[in-house]
């Protein structure tokens, strides 16, 4: 039985800051940024969006063309999380008019998270066939304003329904791990900013990478030439070429020229240089963004993933694109919502990072900002109010 990929939606918010102009304020030269870490625009989400909110409009993509009534569980990935008991998850079922049958659970382990929840969807899928699961993927990445980390914030959601029907990808369950316990990339509950030692982080994910590619390799005997694109979490974009140079060395059996290595990442590099950092999506916003590339004909090709969660987690695995995988990409509706953006000055964005949810419990109602389907107009009674906009 093939389990995998049966659709994808995708969400990041309509307003956007130019690197080139953050550069600016900073007083960095622009290309350190751009060509440095490899990202040119962050997303900024306004107060009226949240995880939530973000989640809900990927998820309403994902499943507006499958038979949403088999959908059996929502597994809602997130280290953006808005409350510490009630996951993320039951608030998008609702949002969704989801069967009352589905299950709902919200995971956490940093960025890796996205795909301990589709190891688990694709586990359930086993054993029992007829199940649909709705993986949800959503954060916004904060960095605090003048830290080395704030041009590698972002924020967006990807949702993909898993199934035993993979139209788009079938995804191998086998797969390479590995754990230790770092303190590379924390968010102590008193903070809403995350604490990251960068540079220490790089040189963890990278020994993450080698050591989850050993336990991949050794479980599925498969070469690196054995894949024919690679998509990694990106917490700049600029990770990913540095991962895959790192990898191709460490196996060193490649038949591959060393200039070959861009074809196999560059195409899963674009979304994520337009959003910034979408921490547990942010695999999947590379698989999509490679599977939506115009210039790639990806029918037949393996595909492998790496998740790296900071803590840390590693997991590596791959998957085969489907036949006729493009006619299930709203490919268009994607390139469409990030070039429509807004387009934020130094002192919007300002504004818009430090406007925060009240933490003393005081009731608030949000302003409204562009959204997409679902804002969360405020909280009363210690209580989020979700809406719909249409
Ligand atoms: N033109 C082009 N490249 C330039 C440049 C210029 N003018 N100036 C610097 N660079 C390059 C540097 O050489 C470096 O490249 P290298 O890594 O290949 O050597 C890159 O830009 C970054 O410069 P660096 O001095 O290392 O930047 P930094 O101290 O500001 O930190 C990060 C960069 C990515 C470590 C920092 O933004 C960060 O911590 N981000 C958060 C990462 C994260 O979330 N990690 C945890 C999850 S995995």
């Amino acid at each position: 039985m093939k389990t995998g990929i049966e659709s994808i939606g995708f969400y990041s918010p309509q307003y956007c800051f130019d690197l080139r102009k953050l550069a600016a304020e900073r007083g960095v030269d622009g290309d350190k940024y751009i060509h440095g870490i490899g990202q040119s625009y962050m997303a900024v989400p306004p107060i009226d969006e949240d995880v939530v909110t973000m989640g809900a409009n990927a998820a309403r993509e994902a499943i507006e063309k499958v038979d949403a009534s088999a959908i059996d569980a929502v597994i809602f990935a997130t280290e953006s999380g808005v409350d510490q008991s009630k996951s993320g998850a039951v608030y998008i079922h609702r949002l969704l008019n989801l069967p009352s049958t589905c299950k709902v659970v919200e995971m956490k382990q940093a960025c890796a998270a996205g795909t301990m929840g589709v190891l688990s969807a694709l586990g359930m899928i086993a054993l029992n066939p007829k199940s649909k699961i709705l993986l949800i993927a959503s954060d916004i990445a904060r960095y605090g304003l003048n830290t080395a980390g704030e041009p590698t914030s972002g924020a967006g959601a990807i949702a993909m329904v898993l199934s035993a029907n993979p139209v788009i990808m079938e995804l191998d369950y086998r797969h390479g791990t590995y754990a230790a316990d770092v303190m590379d990339f924390w968010r102590p509950n008193y903070m809403d900013e995350a604490l990251v030692d960068g540079k220490y982080s790089i040189r963890v994910y990278l020994k993450a990478l080698t050591e989850a590619w050993k336990d991949y390799a050794r479980s599925t005997d498969r070469t690196f030439d054995d894949h024919d694109r690679f998509c990694y979490h990106l917490p700049f974009t600029r990770m990913g070429i540095k991962a895959h140079s790192y990898l191709y060395k460490h196996c060193g059996d490649s038949v591959l020229d060393e200039a070959s290595l861009p074809a196999q990442v560059d195409a899963s590099l674009r979304y994520n240089r337009l959003t910034g950092n979408l921490y547990t999506g942010s695999a999947y916003v590379a698989l999509l963004s490679l599977l939506e590339s115009p210039d790639e004909q990806l029918a037949g090709k393996r595909v492998a993933l790496f998740s790296y969660g900071s803590g840390c987690l590693g997991i590596f695995y791959s998957g085969v694109v489907q036949a006729d995988y493009r006619q299930y990409l709203p490919a268009n509706q994607h390139k469409t919502m990030l070039e429509q953006r807004s387009e934020l000055g130094y002192e919007q964005y300002v504004s818009m990072y430090s406007t925060r949810l009240p933490i003393d419990g005081s009731e608030f109602m949000a302003n409204k900002h562009r959204t997409g389907h679902y804002r969360l107009a405020g909280v009363c009674a210690h209580k989020r109010i979700y809406e719909s906009t249409n």
